[in-house]
């Protein structure tokens, strides 16, 4: 990144491909700081505001300002798309991202974003919907299926849960009636849908269009 328009540290280094080395001069003060990444450098995936900044201080700042929105996706059969759903739930600042159904999900497409990102577990779509009363958030069933309403003409509500179905059956039948709204995303082309990542980050950003 270009040095003017970049946010990181004076003292970081830029380095070939992504990341920063070691600090050069004097190390900052502050206990976000990680003196082990101080010392060999920061080459993990965050914005340049967080280079060398532990973990734990990462989330406890995104945690100051997550979006009112969480991101609830069923997963029967290890649905390779969570982890690219997280990836964006961590990038559009979502408050928490809810698998519905088998505890076990691939992180690869994650790239690790999910250190930073709540990720909790439901064992079923009932538990999922109770969870979902109790906190008073609406669920915005997201499936081109049945009644839906295009997503630039739907209501979108700021505090909601926005839930995705997987690839191939797409939202189940119980899923999409614990819903009180269903939207979708309006396609030109002959292809059934999309991908539901692909899907997650387009109702994602129209949710930051409207109220971030
Ligand atoms: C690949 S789709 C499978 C189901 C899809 N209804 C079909 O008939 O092919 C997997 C998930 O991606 C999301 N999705 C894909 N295309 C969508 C669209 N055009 N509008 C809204 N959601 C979509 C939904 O959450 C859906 O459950």
């Amino acid at each position: 990144m270009d040095e003017q328009t970049s946010d990181a540290p004076a003292g970081s280094t830029a380095q070939p491909g992504y990341g920063v080395g070691p600090w050069q001069g004097e190390w900052p003060e502050g206990p976000q700081y990680d003196p082990e990444l101080l010392e060999l450098g920061d080459t993990r995936n965050v914005i340049d505001r967080y280079r060398y900044w532990r973990m734990e201080a990462i989330v406890a700042d995104l945690d100051t300002k997550r979006h009112p929105f969480h991101v609830a996706i069923e997963n029967w059969q290890h649905d390779m798309n969570i982890g690219s759903i997280v990836r964006s739930a961590n990038a559009f600042l979502a408050d928490t991202v809810h698998i519905i159904g088998r505890r076990r999900w691939n992180r690869r497409g994650a790239m690790v974003t999910d250190r930073y990102q709540h990720v909790v577990h439901h064992e079923d779509v009932a538990t999922f919907a109770a969870w979902a009363t109790g906190a008073g958030l609406p669920i915005i069933a997201v499936d081109n299926v049945g009644e839906a309403v295009p997503v630039d003409r739907a209501e979108v509500p700021e505090r909601c849960v926005l839930l995705f179905g997987q690839e191939g059956p797409g939202l189940s039948e119980e899923a999409l009636a614990a819903a009180s709204g269903h939207i979708e995303i309006t396609q030109y082309g002959s292809t059934r849908s999309i991908n539901a990542s692909a899907a997650a980050a387009v109702v994602m950003y129209e949710w930051c269009r409207r109220h971030s």
